[in-house]
């Protein structure tokens, strides 16, 4: 595709609460760290994953069987956990989304040969075989070094089915559904701490109104038990993108019972479900109108803790965004109920702000997990039988590893827009955070399509000796990895920052990502 005609830029806002930007001074980016004033921890299950029984995820992507000619650890593929080793996935919910609300988790236990066959009536009403069940996936989240998050059953299943599945992993008593999963080949009770009552309540997991909804949250988690010294973090269906309603009832009618409450928001390009757009092959419109998208992030989540705050002000309740996304149309040729689409650079620009925006709102938000891991929707990895990719998005999750339980540092931006027609953005999306060593890392995007951008960046309270950079970035933002060049979008080191008196200068290519380390 062509490269975007170049456009005005004016000036614009973002992350601080300072004042608009007179005209004058349009062409200045601006940042304040305070490195004097952090007190919240960017929790590392903000870098979560979510994998479905969607599609080629699961069965493919994860699970190709103990009898594959591809190598694998008791059925799961090593380059898979290999690669995502590599970005220290923390968490790993299972078994969906819609799948959850119909799975029963009995059908995905004891011998393979036996377990029953089901038809999986939301993802293209294929056959599931249930190899994948309980074991599988806790082996899978054993073999990544993640914490197991499973969602239950509200929509289709009943207290007494959730209660014996969280007895079944977690009991260490002399009972029979621990004894059954001694038999099955695990002997000691797995540690299970999140985990979800209910999926999308108010769509494929039953339709429910929130006081409906509310009601069986009441009912189901008295159900939910500890078993064996187990604590389990219970994680309420919260709502669907900007329904504030269903927070408020939430808060009033659930409350305390609940340690963390749900919010999916996914990026359509086009705003229109029914024609979602191209992963690959879009203009400046859908480029623009993606990131506007995402962006809303940062708006649902102030707005659903502004609700939260009035009945939890000590923020004692999670906000929990267990699915997020960009969504566009399938590839062509490939399954539609099987969500696979590629992965570009204007995917790793979502990645990158909407993970600045989930540090900036740490204090709340203490977990989120990407849809989904591999094959399905905005993936980590794509496989294609033996072969497998990583994809942009992969490699900002990787370069943001270096946030995972750091001190957010806040930051005031103040930058030039990014103009679409009539639509603006801020041009650049950034967060800071210290580690345990001290060392300061600031992650920056330049949203502009072919635009590059200067910054200057005060650092208060720190006096680094060195900066270091690495960059992510492409040829166009339509570019992206396939199984024959696997390395068109890959970080490289970034050598334009300097320090200055009181921080750094630095300038951003177009459609970048950028990770500095300051120490
Ligand atoms: O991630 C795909 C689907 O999106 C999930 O199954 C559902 O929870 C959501 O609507």
């Amino acid at each position: 595709m062509k490269p975007f005609p170049t456009l005005f830029l004016l000036a614009g806002l973002i992350g601080g609460g300072a004042l608009p930007t007179p005209l004058a001074a349009q062409t200045t980016n601006r940042l304040v760290i305070h490195a004097d004033q952090g007190r919240h921890t960017i929790s590392r299950m903000i870098y979560g994953h979510f994998a479905e029984h969607l599609g080629r995820c699961i069965y493919e992507g994860f699970w190709v069987g103990e009898d594959s000619p591809i190598p694998n650890t008791r059925g799961i593929r090593n380059d898979v956990v290999e690669a995502l080793r590599k970005i220290k996935v923390p968490v790993l919910r299972w078994p969906g989304g819609c799948f959850a609300d119909e799975y029963h988790w009995k059908d995905g236990v004891g011998p393979r040969a036996q377990r029953p066959a089901r038809i999986n009536t939301h993802w293209g009403g294929v056959i599931e075989n249930n190899h994948f069940g309980t074991h599988e996936f806790m082996d899978l989240c054993e073999q990544l070094g993640a914490e197991p998050y499973i969602a239950g059953n509200v929509g289709s299943g009943t207290p007494q089915e959730m209660m014996e599945w969280i007895e079944y992993m977690t009991s260490d008593a002399n009972s029979t559904l621990a004894n059954w999963r001694r038999q099955n080949g695990r002997q000691a009770p797995w540690r299970l701490r999140y985990f979800g009552i209910g999926n999308e309540n108010w769509g494929c997991g039953g339709n429910m109104t929130p006081e409906y909804y509310s009601d069986l949250f009441r009912q189901y988690n008295t159900y939910v038990k500890n078993y064996s010294g187990n604590r389990i973090y219970r994680i309420a269906c919260g709502p669907n993108g900007g329904d504030y309603r269903w927070t408020e009832v939430l808060m009033q009618r659930v409350g305390r019972r609940m340690d963390g409450l749900s919010l999916h928001h996914y990026t359509i390009p086009t705003g229109n479900w029914g024609r979602k757009g191209s992963a690959t092959q879009f203009g400046e419109d859908q480029y623009h109108g993606a990131l506007r998208r995402a962006l809303e992030m940062d708006t649902l989540i102030r707005r659903h803790s502004e609700i939260m705050d009035r009945y939890d002000p000590e923020k004692r309740v999670g906000l929990i965004v267990d699915e997020w996304g960009i969504w566009t149309d399938v590839e062509p040729g490939t399954n539609p109920g099987f969500l696979y689409q590629q992965n570009s650079m204007r995917d790793a620009l979502i990645a990158g702000l909407t993970l600045n925006i989930f540090n900036r709102h740490c204090e709340r938000v203490r977990m989120a997990n990407i849809a989904q891991t591999v094959n399905v929707l905005q993936a980590m990895i794509l496989t294609d039988k033996e072969r497998m990719i990583l994809t942009p998005t992969y490699h900002v999750f990787e370069m943001y590893t270096v946030h995972h339980d750091a001190t957010l540092l806040p930051t005031d931006l103040e930058c030039a827009d990014y103009v679409y027609q009539d639509h603006r953005i801020p041009g650049l999306n950034v967060s800071a955070s210290r580690n345990a060593e001290g060392v300061i890392h600031v992650s920056l995007c330049n949203l502009h399509p072919d635009q590059p951008a200067s910054l200057t960046a005060e650092l208060r309270g720190a006096r680094p000796s060195r900066v270091q950079g690495r960059l992510l970035t492409a040829d166009s933002v339509q570019a992206h990895n396939t199984f024959d060049r696997p390395d068109r979008v890959r970080p490289v080191p970034f050598h334009e920052a300097r320090l200055t008196e009181n921080g750094f200068a630095v300038t951003l290519p177009p459609r970048s990502v950028v990770v500095l380390a300051l120490q």
